[in-house]
């Protein structure tokens, strides 16, 4: 089957990219992106197109080439259904936050809405994808529900997980290391992951294109994150065990990192992984163990998610600890608020955490973000439900201009790692700051030396 028409329900971070990708590539196909969130879909459509809802370096150039070509964004989504050949599911997944398994297993409600919406919908054949990250065995529940429409039509179900990192997401998605494909082992199954293969096969390719059975496909996504949050775990780890003994974790990470069986990415050390999706994942993973009374593999992954609260929590106790013991009414200056730099994302951030624990003690923040939004700060920090509204308002400022946010500062927290941070004017920051001047850096970005020499007390991670 040759596939012309594609529908994708959920035009968030995956979403977007992912079709905006797809249709500069293949301006053969029409991809028709559909969401609930009209405000989302509004900017997707502006004008303007640096106002699309996501920023990620280059992104905007594809969408400004495909869209209005092959490449449309709408509320529609019935219409986008019906039309479709091959509908990627891109909604999200979070955690659940009530009944059974809150705090731990995805929530499939969304899920399970497109599939009764595909099944009440479609009157035609249609090849069902799951491109959200999803518990291993998840097709089976759309499989169940797709089956028993009693219309007639036909649904193939398959996997094809999304690998791309924010920040690196047009990068990723144009040469992506691999591309997953499960699907079943019956004639029908084949055609339709061969249908999907000649997708990508336009500019991925074919021995980057791997095909695997159903579960194996979902389960290895889960499992991708889990290695991944692990590494980053792990080095944190070490980098506590740096500071009682005066190793440096860099020097460590590197020395570990040339062994060809370890590699070198991945084994920055940091105030901790956020993201939206790594801690979601892992729990996840956990929770799937224990349904299955796995409860040592369980206890293994959990370890990861531990060790990464341990680390946020760390970062925040010792800026406490070195500013004498109270930051009661001391401004901080959190340079940086997104997960990871180049990205607008603030979703599991541990900004949110050190801020949330700084506020306890009464501290006054400052921030500064190049992409990040005040609102944004406000709703991630209201979310939480420590304070109330007013008292998160009046704990946290933030500002547009980075020289403002230190003027009169007790001390300066490195949370992301943008780049631009690292060509500042750092001697005017030390000079309008309060003196002892600290930089905390949870991101070993700054060069220490040159901080040493302007005369900050300079911390970082593992040193
Ligand atoms: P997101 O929250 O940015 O986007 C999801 C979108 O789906 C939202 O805009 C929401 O309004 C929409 N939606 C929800 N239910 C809908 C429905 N019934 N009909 C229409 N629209 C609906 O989420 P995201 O970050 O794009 O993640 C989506 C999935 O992809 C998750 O499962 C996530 O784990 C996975 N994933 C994310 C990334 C990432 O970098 N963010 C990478 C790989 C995989
Ligand atoms: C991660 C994976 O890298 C993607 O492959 C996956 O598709 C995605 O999750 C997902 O499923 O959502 P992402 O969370 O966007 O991507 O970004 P990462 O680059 O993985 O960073 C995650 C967090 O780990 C960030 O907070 C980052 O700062 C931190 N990190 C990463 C470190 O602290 N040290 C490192 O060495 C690497």
């Amino acid at each position: 089957m040759k596939i012309t028409n594609i529908c994708c329900i959920g035009a968030g971070y995956v979403g977007g990219p992912t079709m905006a990708i797809i249709a500069q590539k293949c301006p053969n196909i029409k991809v028709m992106v559909v969401d609930l969130n009209q405000e989302r879909i509004a900017l997707w459509n502006d004008a303007d197109v640096t106002k699309i809802p996501i920023y990620e370096p280059g992104l905007s150039d594809v969408v400004a080439e495909a869209r209005g070509r092959n490449l449309f964004f709408s509320t529609e989504v019935d219409r986008a259904i019906e039309d479709a050949q091959l509908i990627f599911i891109s909604v999200n997944t979070p955690t659940k936050t009530y009944g059974l398994g809150k705090g731990m297993a995805a929530d499939l409600k969304y899920i399970e809405l497109c599939a009764r919406q595909i099944a009440r919908v479609a009157t035609s054949d249609k090849i069902v994808v799951e491109k959200s990250t999803l518990p291993v065995r998840t097709a089976e529940v759309l499989k169940n529900i797709l089956e028993h429409t009693g219309s007639g039509v036909k649904f193939q179900i398959l996997s094809n997980p999304e690998f791309l990192a924010e920040g690196t997401a047009v990068q990723d998605l144009l040469q992506p290391d691999r591309v997953l494909i499960g699907g079943d082992t019956t004639p029908e199954g084949e055609k339709a992951i061969q249908a999907l293969v000649d997708v990508y096969a336009n500019w991925v390719p074919n021995d980057r294109i791997l095909t695997t059975n159903v579960w194996s496909s979902e389960l290895s996504k889960l499992t991708a994150n889990a290695f991944l949050a692990q590494r980053v775990s792990s080095i944190n780890a070490m980098s506590e065990l740096c500071e009682k003994t005066g190793a440096d974790v860099n020097e460590v990470a590197r020395a570990i990192g040339m062994d060809s069986r370890i590699g070198s990415k991945f084994l920055k050390s940091s105030v901790g992984f956020g993201g939206s999706c790594f801690q979601k994942d892992i729990l996840n993973l956990v929770y799937i163990a224990k349904s299955y009374g796995l409860n040592e593999v369980a206890d293994y992954w959990e370890q990861v998610i531990i060790m990464n609260d341990h680390q946020k929590r760390r970062f925040a106790n010792t800026i406490v600890q070195t500013l004498y013991n109270t930051v009661s009414d001391k401004k901080i200056t959190f340079f940086g608020w997104a997960f990871k730099k180049d990205t607008n994302d603030t979703r599991e951030s541990a900004a949110i955490y050190v801020a949330d624990y700084l506020l306890n003690e009464q501290s006054k923040i400052a921030v500064y973000d190049p992409q990040v939004k005040e609102s944004q700060i406000q709703k991630d920090l209201n979310y939480l439900e420590t304070r109330s509204l007013e008292a998160n308002k009046k704990g946290v400022t933030c500002f547009e201009d980075p020289y403002l946010a230190c003027q009169e500062a007790h001390a300066i927290a490195v949370l992301t790692e943008w780049d631009a941070f690292k060509s500042l004017d750092w001697q005017r920051i030390y000079d309008s700051m309060k003196k002892p001047a600290f930089i905390f850096d949870g991101r070993n970005l700054l060069d220490e030396k040159k901080m040493r020499d302007i005369g900050f007390v300079y911390q970082a991670i593992g040193k």
